[in-house]
C-alpha cells in the first residue's frame, strides 16, 4: 500500500517540520491539494509553495489540481517539481487533451473523480493514464467523513483494470482513517491519501505505518 499525506492538513506555520516528518516515516508521497476557488468553493496553495517545498523532499510529489483549465497550467506545475499531475474528469471538456499534455511534458498523469461519477466514464482513457483519483468526499475540504459508496467504486475499477491488465494505481482521497483503511485496500485501492488523521494525531509517523499496513494480514 502507498501511503500519501495530504499537506492540506498540516501546520503551515511550520511546514519545514512537517515536510521532515514525512521524509523521516514510511510515506510514500507527498499529496498536494491545489484550489482555485472556481471548480471547488475553496482555495488552497499554488505553485510558490509547491517549489519551496520541492527543496525539502525527494519523494514523490502527487499534486491534485482541483482547478478549472488544468491545461494552462501544466507546464508550470512540471516546472514547480510535480511528478504526477492529476485532473478532474469534471473539469476538462478535453480531458484526452490534457492528459497527453501531462505525459508530453513527463509526468505521471491522473485523473479525479468526484463522488457523483461514475468510474465507467473512465473507460476510454484507462489505457493513457497512470492512476485514477477516486474522491471519497466532495474534493475542497479536508476533515471530511468518508462516503461508503466509494467502496464499490473502487472495487468495480479494480476489476476493469485487472481484467484488461494495466498497470493503473488506484488512489482514494478524503475522510480516510485507521477505522476505514483495510476495507479501502480490500476493495481494491493501491494508494491511500490522508489528511487530517495524520497531521491531528499526537504521533502521525505512527499512523503513517499503521495505513501501510492496511493491506497486510
Ligand atoms: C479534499 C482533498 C483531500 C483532503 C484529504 O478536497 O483533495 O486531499 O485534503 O483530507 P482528509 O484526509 O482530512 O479528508
Ligand atoms: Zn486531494
Amino acid at each position: 500500500m502507498l501511503i500519501a499525506p495530504s499537506l492540506l492538513a498540516s501546520n503551515f506555520l511550520n511546514l519545514e517540520a512537517e515536510c521532515r516528518m514525512i521524509n523521516e516515516s514510511e510515506a510514500d508521497w507527498f499529496h498536494l491539494d491545489v484550489m482555485d476557488g472556481r471548480f471547488v468553493p475553496n482555495i488552497s496553495f499554488g505553485l510558490p509553495v509547491i517549489q519551496s517545498i520541492r527543496k525539502a523532499s525527494k519523494k514523490v510529489f502527487d499534486v491534485h489540481l482541483m482547478i478549472e483549465e488544468p491545461g494552462m497550467y501544466a507546464e508550470a506545475f512540471k516546472k514547480a517539481g510535480a511528478d504526477n499531475l492529476t485532473v478532474h474528469l469534471e473539469a476538462c471538456p478535453h480531458l484526452h487533451r490534457n492528459i497527453q499534455q501531462i505525459k508530453q511534458l513527463g509526468m505521471k498523469a491522473g485523473v479525479a473523480i468526484n463522488p457523483h461519477t461514475p468510474v465507467q466514464l473512465l473507460q476510454d482513457v484507462l489505457r493513457d493514464i497512470d492512476l485514477v483519483l477516486i474522491m471519497s468526499v466532495n474534493p475542497g475540504f479536508g476533515g471530511q467523513q468518508f462516503i461508503p459508496h466509494t467502496l464499490d467504486k473502487i472495487r468495480t475499477l479494480r476489476q476493469k483494470i485487472d481484467q484488461l491488465s494495466l498497470p493503473v494505481l488506484i488512489e482514494v482521497d478524503g475522510g480516510i482513517d485507521l477505522t476505514n483503511a483495510r476495507a479501502i485496500a480490500e476493495a481494491g485501492a493501491h494508494v491511500l491519501v490522508a489528511g487530517s488523521s495524520i497531521f491531528h494525531a499526537t504521533d502521525p509517523k505512527s499512523v503513517i505505518s499503521a495505513l501501510k499496513q492496511a493491506d497486510k494480514q
